[in-house]
């Protein structure tokens, strides 16, 4: 059997997936054979991104963070498809209110620190609180965190935080349904290429997250979609409560290696 039917039958939810990696791996699980429930906030994304994968993806409007529209949502896709195999919990607020002001914690508005851990950990667990009862044994999860939740920074606390409790949250629902044959890992992306990430970003700062790699390319949407499908596939069936770090080597090193190649050495 080849790998394009992986998902053969499968019904998946991907939130976040109106862009960027979301938008990826809706594409990916659809191309392994899955129907495919698009959710995202914005509507014209995510009805771009059902287009996208044709006749039997379906569109979903809602907030992540509001569990009257995650359970809208749910209720929308067992309508549509009559199961659910697949949770790809994804969606994050990267809005320039929300992200952009996620910065000195001595200033933190707390609406920034609320809204980003409603979003970005809330949602997350409203989705599994309501997809759990569905799923039987061989269904899967998986929460798009970040490096950020492994390492500090001098920005973002609230993001880095809210995706450190999602690794957390990975292995308590991997333990809470374990006996019941479904998985939970989560994937832990450094910079990844998304077309906005190429448009905000600087070359002084892709350079920057360069000297931190220790593979020359960054890593593509379709990098962490291939990850996200293993891991969500029945070849990932011993794997869970893991999170799975793909960062081209970012945390690999001690932080001399960065500073040696940012001098220019090898
Ligand atoms: N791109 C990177 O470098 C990178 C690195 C590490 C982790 N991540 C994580 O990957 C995930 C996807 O990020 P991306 O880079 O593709 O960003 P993106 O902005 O392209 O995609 C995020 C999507 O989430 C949607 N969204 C935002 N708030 C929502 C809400 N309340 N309800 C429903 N949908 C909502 C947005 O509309 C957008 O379509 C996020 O969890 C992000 O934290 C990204």
């Amino acid at each position: 059997m080849g790998r394009a039917l992986r998902f053969s039958g499968r019904v998946a939810i991907v939130t976040g997936a109106g862009s960027g990696i979301g938008r990826a791996c809706a594409l990916r699980f659809a191309a392994e054979g899955a129907r495919v429930a698009v959710v995202d906030l914005n509507e014209a994304s995510a009805a771009e991104t059902a287009a996208l994968i044709g006749g039997t993806a379906l569109a979903v409007t809602a907030d992540v963070s509001q569990e009257e529209e995650v359970r809208a949502a749910v209720a929308a896709t067992i309508e549509a498809y009559g199961r659910l195999d697949v949770l790809h919990s994804n969606a994050a607020v990267l809005s320039r209110s929300v992200y952009g002001r996620d910065l000195d914690l001595v200033d933190m508005d707390v609406a920034v620190w609320d809204r980003t851990m409603e979003v970005n950990l809330r949602g997350a667990m409203l989705f599994i609180k309501h997809t759990v009862p569905l799923m039987t044994a061989g269904g899967a999860i998986v929460l798009t965190s970040s490096v950020s939740g492994l390492l500090g920074d001098t920005d973002h606390a609230a993001y880095g935080s809210a995706k450190a409790a999602l690794m957390s949250l990975t292995r308590y629902t991997a333990t809470m349904y374990g006996s019941r044959g479904i998985r939970c890992n989560s994937v832990a992306p450094g910079l990844v290429l998304t077309d906005i990430a190429r448009a905000v970003m600087t070359p002084g700062r892709l350079a920057e997250k360069a000297a931190e790699r220790v593979l020359p390319d960054a890593c593509e949407p379709e990098d962490v979609a291939a990850l996200v499908t293993f891991l969500a596939s029945g070849e990932a069936r011993c794997i869970t409560g893991q999170t799975i770090v793909i960062d081209g080597g970012t945390t690999a090193h001690r932080p001399e290696h960065a500073i040696r190649q940012a001098n220019g050495a090898s």
